[in-house]
């Protein structure tokens, strides 16, 4: 196993009206990653889905529960940790330093950790990600939003790491430039575990093996995506896929018309105020279900399934 995420709880402490109240983030979250696996974490804005990638690459710390990788406690590692495990951003422009070249920004990894023969990494990793050569020089606030992406990309593969977290990489970006940076996320997914994060379940399904479906800071679902398309196990997961923008309005389907998703934060099931299936059980979140199938295991927590 790579990467291991178990019950994990994070709470921020914003100060309301002098009274410190914990706002959690995420509760009870547990999910795995094995090696040379691409796994999607789908969810509305607001799910937790940041904080769940900034606490893989430890900017965020639990509250409860804790993150192991290759069997360790990500807390116990050194600054390897930041060769092991690395992160692309959503705005490519905050993720940069506009005074480097974009040489630089990718050369800086391999400088930190005291890395030789720098020249021909970089070179390779640069051409990896198709920025090309006439830009290598260039500062990087002089890139397109796209450039700059493919060069954030390249600084998160320089270290050759085990992990990419990519939080929403093309939702910053014009649409034409979001699609060429989705299908290189396509490529690398075959040779890199990658932890995928994104609010659209068309993009999602398309680049991870498993879902993890998060909503008010709950994990619903975890499903292989093929599954997940054909049949969602978790009543969300079929309001998700009943609410995927059509081309025309006129062929929307007649059960998800005009239907708005309200989130709840408290003991009980966050999708319940839209669920069909509810009952008084659901004021309480329900416990985990592993559902058997013969390709994989499929895990949902729902009180209809237990
Ligand atoms: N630093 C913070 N302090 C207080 N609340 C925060 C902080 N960061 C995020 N939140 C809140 O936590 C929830 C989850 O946020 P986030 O992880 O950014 O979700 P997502 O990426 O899915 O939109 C949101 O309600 C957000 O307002
Ligand atoms: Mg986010």
């Amino acid at each position: 196993m790579l990467l291991e995420v178990k019950n994990i709880s994070v709470a921020y402490f914003g100060s309301f009206l002098f009274k410190k109240k914990p706002f959690f983030a995420l509760k009870d979250v547990s999910f795995s990653v094995n090696y040379r696996e691409s796994v999607t974490i789908l969810g509305e804005s607001g799910s937790g889905k940041t904080t769940l990638g900034r606490l893989i690459v430890r900017l965020v710390e639990p509250t409860e529960g804790k993150v192991y990788l290759e069997g360790r406690n990500i807390f116990s590692y050194g600054k390897e940790y930041t060769k092991k495990v690395s992160m692309v951003f959503q705005n490519p422009t905050d993720a940069l330093n506009p005074r480097y070249s974009v040489w630089e920004a990718v050369e800086e990894p391999l400088l930190v950790h005291g890395i030789k023969n720098r020249k021909e990494v970089v070179e390779r990793v640069l051409t990896s990600v198709g920025v090309e050569r006439r830009l290598w020089f260039r500062k990087t606030h002089q890139l397109s939003g796209g450039q700059k992406q493919r060069v954030a990309i390249a600084r998160a593969l320089v270290l050759n790491p085990l992990l990419i977290v990519a939080d929403e990489p093309t939702s910053a970006l014009d649409l034409s430039v979001a699609y060429e940076i989705l299908e290189l996320f396509k490529k690398l997914k075959r040779e890199q575990s990658l932890i995928f994060i994104t609010h659209d379940v068309r993009i999602g399904t398309k680049i991870g093996e498993k879902v993890i479906l998060l909503l008010g800071g709950r994990v619903l679902e975890i499903s292989p995506v093929r599954e997940f398309l054909k049949k969602p196990l978790h009543p969300y997961g079929v309001f998700l896929l009943n609410n995927l923008p059509v081309e025309s309005p006129y062929k929307r389907r007649e059960t998800s018309r005009g239907m708005e998703l309200k989130t709840l934060r408290d003991k009980g099931c966050p999708f319940r105020i839209n669920c069909p299936y509810k009952d008084d059980k659901c004021e309480l979140f329900p416990p985990e279900k592993v559902v058997n199938l013969e390709n994989g295991e499929r895990r949902v927590w729902c009180w209809f399934y237990v």
